[in-house]
């Protein structure tokens, strides 16, 4: 009840934003697109290094990337990750907010829990960037420690809620992370850029169930404590 009070100050953004998982055809500007790009990197860095490239795929390349990427998945095809995101094993309160995660997505979508194949089907638009109109994959140059995910993720952060603002709808893809030399080896990438996720990004499409899909958030009092 507290947060009321303070809400008309609120950044809209942060509250609107959400994934999206399925884009209407329409292109994105080129412009808008480095617009918003050069917002994300108004993000504050550590030693202002501003870590990490976005790489848009386009044409040919993305066709046979997504291919690719689809085809590996399917046959069970597994690299050596160049990190790894989750904990292992996953401690059960993250689980419960995983589990809950999974819930929200294949329940907007009618998919059943037993239903592999529906699962499986959305899981794999994951490779073909949610057929959005600007496909990115971002990368951090080798070497980097946490620092360098953390100063990444607040671009990351900073390049969603800049495109929200400009009509533009996103999600992050951290399945592309499981096949990082397939990628690299296709976008003609050094060995030195590691694979941190794919950024699907164009205008939401309203009448997808997918995009009907919302999280919920753990209550301020789970993460936040007073000492002293
Ligand atoms: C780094 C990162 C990677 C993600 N990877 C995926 C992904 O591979 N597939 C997917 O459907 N959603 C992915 N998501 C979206 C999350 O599931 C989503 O952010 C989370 O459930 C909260 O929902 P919201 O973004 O709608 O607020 C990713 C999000 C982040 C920040």
């Amino acid at each position: 009840m507290d947060g009321m009070r303070f809400s008309a100050s609120d950044i809209a953004a942060i509250n609107d934003r959400h994934s999206v998982r399925a884009y209407l055809p329409h292109a994105v500007d080129d412009a808008l697109l480095a617009h918003v790009l050069t917002q994300a990197r108004c993000a504050p860095s550590g030693a202002n290094l501003q870590p990490g490239s976005f790489v848009q795929v386009r044409g040919d390349v993305r066709q046979t990337l997504s291919t690719q990427l689809t085809a590996a998945w399917r046959n069970g095809q597994q690299e050596v990750e160049d990190y790894a995101y989750f904990p292992k094993p996953m401690p059960m309160t993250l689980l419960k907010r995983q589990v809950a995660a999974a819930q929200a997505l294949y329940g907007a979508l009618g998919v059943s829990r037993d239903d592999r194949a529906g699962r499986d089907a959305q899981f794999e638009r994951n490779f073909r960037f949610f057929d959005a109109p600007v496909a990115l994959v971002v990368t951090l140059e080798r070497g980097f420690g946490p620092g360098g995910f953390m100063d990444l993720g607040m671009a990351l952060y900073g390049l969603m809620l800049a495109a929200h603002a400009h009509g533009l709808a996103t999600c992050a893809i951290g399945a592309l992370a499981s096949y990082p030399s397939l990628i690299r080896t296709h976008l003609d990438l050094s060995n030195d850029a590691v694979v941190v996720c794919g950024m699907a990004l164009g205008y939401a499409d309203p009448a997808a169930p997918v995009n009907q899909t919302r999280t919920a958030r753990c209550h301020v009092n789970d993460f936040f404590t007073v000492v002293g």
